[in-house]
């Protein structure tokens, strides 16, 4: 039995209380749903700016009325101390995954993406600690990596940071770090790398490539590429991610608290490569993409060129088990994207 099969099973049979900051989000609507479904008590905050109260919906009628019960959400800021502290009451155990994503709109607004990421991450460690909870376990991000060429990246080997976003996501790291040595706080940072699956948002400037893509193919639409294409990354389907936060919840192995792990898949898949499996995949539903062709514009400013994890770290130390590769995540995530991505406005508003 893996690592993972046993926490599900413990879980079955022990609820805890949970706290997930940004649960309106693409990935705190995921933990919420995968917590709910395990008959766990969830609390979540999020204050609506760039999440959406139609993700807690869809999730109400995914995991139906009675595990909807075990649900508490706080509609606030943890820009606000006091509502961090509220938040934290009684909770077990923190997903903290509110943050504002998006390397270029840290570059057009570096101060709002430092008192979310940076004063907001501060304030809920200091809740967490005074609460106190369990384990506080947090999204950091691969963006950690910046300027550093080796591939693939482990965690003890970073460059110079090439966005704000970048540097606010490793003042977590750090913050997390001092908390352990001057109070004995437990905490785990998780770096993500391109995280995917249902839920994300296609909207906006500041979208990630798998949705805004999806959503252009299946409309028909201009599907933009940023430079030549050859851009890689290692693109982690969601389950894998829940997977990643119950280990680190979890896990009994003290050596493994206090760490940060690389969460994704091991794998590099360039934009060109990305765009004909997204079209392939997606061909027999729509003829029209038979004759569909990419736009090649301009390198995104503060993008790294290439990305990808090495997870032995994980692997070891949380038995960490994806179980999703690319090609298997998107397959999984297709039905959801064709009914929510189909139309014009979506309906993740
Ligand atoms: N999606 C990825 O590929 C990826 C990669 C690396 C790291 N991350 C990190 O994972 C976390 C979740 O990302 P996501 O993709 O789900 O983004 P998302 O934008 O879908 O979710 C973030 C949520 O946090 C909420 N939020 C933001 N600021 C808040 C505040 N001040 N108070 C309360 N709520 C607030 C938003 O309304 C939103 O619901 C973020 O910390 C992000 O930096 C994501």
């Amino acid at each position: 039995m893996t690592s993972y099969q046993n926490i599900l099973r413990h879980l079955k049979d022990h609820q805890y209380c949970w706290l997930i900051t940004g649960v309106a989000g693409f990935i705190g609507s995921n933990l919420l749903q995968a917590l709910l479904k395990l008959n766990q008590r969830v609390v979540g905050l999020d204050n609506f700016s760039t999440g959406y109260r139609n993700n807690l919906e869809q999730i109400k009628e995914l995991v139906g009325e009675e595990a909807w019960r075990n649900f508490n959400f706080l509609e606030g800021d943890i820009r606000q101390l006091e509502v961090c502290r509220d938040a934290c009451k009684g909770v077990d155990y923190v997903l903290h995954e509110a943050a504002l994503g998006s390397v270029p709109r840290s570059i057009q607004d570096p101060i709002r993406t430092n008192e979310n990421n940076i004063s907001g991450f501060l304030n809920l460690l200091v809740a967490s600690r005074d609460a106190p909870v369990r384990r506080f376990i947090y999204a950091a991000s691969s963006s950690t990596y910046g300027d550093h060429p080796d591939l693939p990246k482990i965690e003890a080997v970073i460059g110079r940071p090439l966005s704000p976003y970048a540097v606010t996501k490793y003042v977590n790291e750090l913050y997390a770090e001092v908390f352990a040595r001057c109070y004995g706080m437990g905490s785990i940072g998780l770096r993500y790398f391109n995280v995917f699956g249902p839920r994300q948002d296609p909207h906006g400037a500041y979208a990630a490539v798998i949705p805004q893509w999806i959503a252009a193919l299946i409309r028909n639409k201009t599907l933009y590429i940023n430079g030549d294409g050859e851009t890689s990354r290692d693109f982690c389907f969601i389950e894998n991610v829940i997977q990643a936060n119950l280990l680190a919840a979890l896990t009994e192995n003290p050596d493994a608290v206090n760490q940060i792990y690389n969460v994704a898949i091991n794998e590099r898949t360039s934009l060109n490569q990305l765009y004909e499996m997204m079209r392939t995949l997606l061909l027999e539903k729509f003829p029209h993409l038979q004759h569909h062709r990419p736009e090649y514009v301009e390198f995104r400013e503060g993008d790294v060129r290439h990305s990808q994890a090495d997870i032995s770290k994980a692997v070891r130390m949380l038995g960490f088990a994806p179980t999703h590769r690319i090609d298997e995540g998107l397959k999984q995530a297709l039905d959801w994207y064709i009914t929510h991505l189909a139309s014009e406005s979506g309906d993740t508003k």
